[in-house]
């Protein structure tokens, strides 16, 4: 073998042993986190919080997790959507979500931590609980986007308040949640509570 071709070798076999020793350190950091932040079936099922990453939940897109038996929505809204949400609230029910659908923290235009662009809701109509759709780009007779139940024709904007003249009665619920980090956080439990 020429000197060359040792050190190619060489160099091959050096690359894959730190690989492999950076990614087991990695994975030994992450088990004792994770383990504690991903319970059991049953645990979940009695109302367990829920760990959701969402580093891959794109502007735009909407994603669900469980938790207690229920959906939880998770969208991430772009600055076009933000914007809609402060333009028109004379067709809402409860703009300034007076009533406790929400955690304090989670009481403002855009019913979210620090008023950022990701919402988190229980994805459960307040009428008689179906399970609204996302529209992101326009609901039916509105010019904004939002959640539309089809069972009786409930309409949420992307905040999860609802709209004047229809029969849910109140905004989507907000259920308390916390960031552990910019890319995940946690449904079912919040600063107070944790
Ligand atoms: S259950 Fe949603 S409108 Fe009736």
């Amino acid at each position: 073998m020429k000197q060359n071709d040792v050190n190619q070798s060489r160099r091959r076999f050096l690359v894959g042993a730190t690989s492999v020793v950076g990614a087991v350190g990695a994975v030994g950091a992450a088990v004792p986190f994770v383990a504690s932040w991903n319970p059991s079936a049953k645990a979940k099922a009695a109302g367990a919080p829920v760990k959701v990453d969402i580093s891959k939940l794109q502007p735009g897109q909407q994603m669900t997790v469980e938790w207690r038996g229920k959906p939880v929505w998770l969208v991430r809204r772009t600055p076009e959507m933000m914007a809609s949400l402060k333009a028109d609230v004379d067709n809402l029910a409860d703009p300034g979500s007076e009533r406790p659908e929400q955690p304090a923290y989670a009481q403002n235009n855009m019913r979210s931590i620090q008023e950022g662009e990701v919402i988190v809701l229980v994805g459960i109509c307040t009428h008689l609980g179906c399970s609204p759709q996302y529209l992101p780009e326009v609901l039916p007779g509105e010019a904004t986007g939002g959640f539309y139940c089809p069972c009786h024709g409930s309409k949420f904007d992307l905040a999860g308040r609802v709209f004047k003249g229809v029969p849910a009665p109140k905004n989507l619920q907000v259920p308390p949640h916390m960031y552990i980090d910019d890319t995940s956080l946690i449904v079912g439990v919040d600063e107070e509570s944790a």
